[in-house]
């Protein structure tokens, strides 16, 4: 790692190391990290990565020498982007500290290069840039892909041959949508595998990164109460639930190509029904999680018409309130199709899961904001105190609920008795709200998954077999909707969705919580 050119800096083009120093270990304290935005005007690089990296540095997670590169063909100057970053950086671990010395900080480290995503010279360029700012020390360099997918490879292909760290390692994330289907989204991996190995390429499927999620695995393996519980003996089925209280505003012409089915369901609901359902891993290290991901996936049915729903908004009023349908955005078609929502049920055909229903329900434009686990666990047999129930023991059954967002919180629903003489049973929660036990902020999906890049934990991100499982149980169902033009149940805008829901739930003695 010593090698240098004359000049100081690392000979341009050498061969990379296929080491994999981490960035901030002691021994190379030296080391620098670059870390390029490509799509830096963008909205997701605005909204949620240089948020993230702030928030990262803040906090001083980063290490000592760190470098941000935006990069897009957008003309900018530096200090045009620095003007983009501050006017969204918060100060979001203490609102009442003045940050303004620490923003100011940050930003004297972010940089601007604008140049086209498949010109090999627009990065060499940027690598140009970066060996002034690595001033010759050992220089990782991480590059964040926050571009529409159908430049990804072109981006890889130019960065790899004319920007990839010289000595040190190059790491590339990669957001979603991997492809639209199981072939796009195969010739999408061998096409970057031509230019990268599959550990450099960092996945990201943001919802690993939420602060409940991670709390899933803990959850289950570092209690006891949990784990034996956790099987078909007694649980009746888990719902995965992901709502938004807004349409697709802004982004309708990416949706109509990919629908929720694609842009929730297939990945952030599948991820963290691969946690929930896995077996215990051999270690926390990345490659046991992800083995036993991947063991849950290829257990799975695939998924077939039967076993969904879809459904997509329309325009009403309320009040002097109106509110569009999908397609009046005039981005997408008068006449699509594409589903705004969608309800499934997914069976694990192994020994621990045989028989019980996963159900995932997804939707946008809905009455509420809100993404849960729920588990429902079995009746009591021979329920000693069914006649205080009524009619309905479904209500008199134990639910586990894990509510990802908003206001993050596990809960319990128990039966007790209501304190008096007589005997009366109520049902309550025993209930662990994250913000009333914990004062601190909880951090940002990216900025967790960003740490983890620069750290290269690969334990929350997407392998690449991973992915193709995942879309194995998909495609066929995906093409069938598409082959068929399946029309979607209409939905109001701000309602509970299409009431197709029900029916598939009921279809599986399923009642949605
Ligand atoms: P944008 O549409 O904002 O695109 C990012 C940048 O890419 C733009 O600023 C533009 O920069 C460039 N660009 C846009 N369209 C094209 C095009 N057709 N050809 C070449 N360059 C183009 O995307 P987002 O920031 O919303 O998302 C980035 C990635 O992250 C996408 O893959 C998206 O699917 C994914 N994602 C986004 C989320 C979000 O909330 N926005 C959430 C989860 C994932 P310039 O013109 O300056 O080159
Ligand atoms: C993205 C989807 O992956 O996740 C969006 O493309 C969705 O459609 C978003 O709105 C939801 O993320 P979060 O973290 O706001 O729940």
């Amino acid at each position: 790692f010593q090698l240098k050119s004359s000049n100081g800096f690392p000979p341009p083009n050498a061969v990379s190391s296929t080491k994999e120093p981490s960035a901030a270990g002691s021994e190379e304290m030296d080391a620098t990290i670059s870390i390029t935005v490509v799509g830096a005007s963008g909205d997701l690089a605005k909204k949620k990565i240089f948020p993230a990296l702030f928030a990262l540095f803040y906090e001083d997670n980063l290490p000592e020498h760190f470098t941000v590169f935006g990069y897009a063909r957008s003309k900018m100057t530096d200090e045009q982007l620095r003007n983009m970053i501050s006017a969204t950086l918060t100060c979001r671990i203490d609102q009442r500290e003045n940050c303004s010395d620490k923003m100011e900080q940050f930003l004297k480290r972010c940089f601007y290069q604008s140049g086209q995503y498949n010109s090999e010279e627009g990065f060499a360029q940027l690598d140009n840039r970066l060996r002034e700012k690595e001033v010759g020390k050992l220089s990782n360099r991480l590059f964040y892909l926050s571009i529409p997918p159908n430049i990804f490879v072109d981006v890889v292909r130019c960065a790899s041959l004319r920007a990839s760290a010289t000595i040190g390692w190059t790491r590339v994330i990669v957001e979603k949508p991997f492809g639209r289907d199981a072939e796009s989204s195969g010739e999408l991996t061998r096409s970057l595998k031509k230019y990268l190995k599959e550990d450099q390429i960092f996945r990201i499927d943001h919802y690993l990164g939420k602060e409940l999620v991670e709390n899933l695995s803990v959850l289950r393996f570092s209690n006891l109460i949990f784990e034996p519980l956790w099987s078909r003996n007694y649980i009746r089925n888990v719902q995965f639930i992901f709502s938004e209280d807004f349409g697709t505003e802004g982004r309708g012409g990416y949706f109509d190509n990919y629908g929720i089915i694609r842009d929730i369901m297939q990945n952030h609901l599948l991820q963290i029904l691969a946690l929930f359902a896995m077996e215990t891993p051999v270690s926390l290290e990345a490659e046991d999680t992800r083995n036993e991901k991947v063991k849950v996936l290829r257990s799975m049915r695939t998924l077939t018409l039967d076993d969904v729903t879809i459904g997509q908004y329309k325009g009403h009023k309320k009040g002097d309130r109106s509110y569009p349908a999908y397609t009046d955005d005039p981005t997408v078609p008068n006449n699509s199709v594409t589903p705004t929502f969608a309800a499934a049920a997914l069976f694990i055909d192994n020994a621990r899961w045989d028989g019980v229903p996963f159900l995932m329900k997804a939707g946008k434009a809905l009455h509420t904001r809100r993404a849960e686990i729920r588990v429902q666990f079995r009746h009591v047999p021979g329920n000693l105190y069914k006649r205080n129930f009524g009619t309905d023991l479904d209500k008199a059954t134990n639910e586990l609920v894990l509510r990802v967002q908003p206001d993050e919180a596990i809960y319990l629903k128990i039966n007790n008795k209501v304190p008096g003489l007589g005997m009366r049973l109520d049902r309550s929660d025993l209930n662990l709200l994250y913000k009333t036990r914990y004062s601190k902020e909880i951090p940002d999906a990216y900025e967790r998954l960003l740490l983890d890049a620069v750290e290269g934990e690969r334990r929350l991100f997407i392998r690449s077999d991973e992915l193709d499982a995942a879309w194995a149980l998909f495609t066929p169902l995906l093409k069938e909707l598409e082959e068929k033009k399946i029309a979607p149940e209409l939905y109001p805008y701000g309602s509970r969705g299409p009431v197709g829901a029900h029916y598939l739930a009921a279809k599986h003695n399923v009642r949605w919580g």
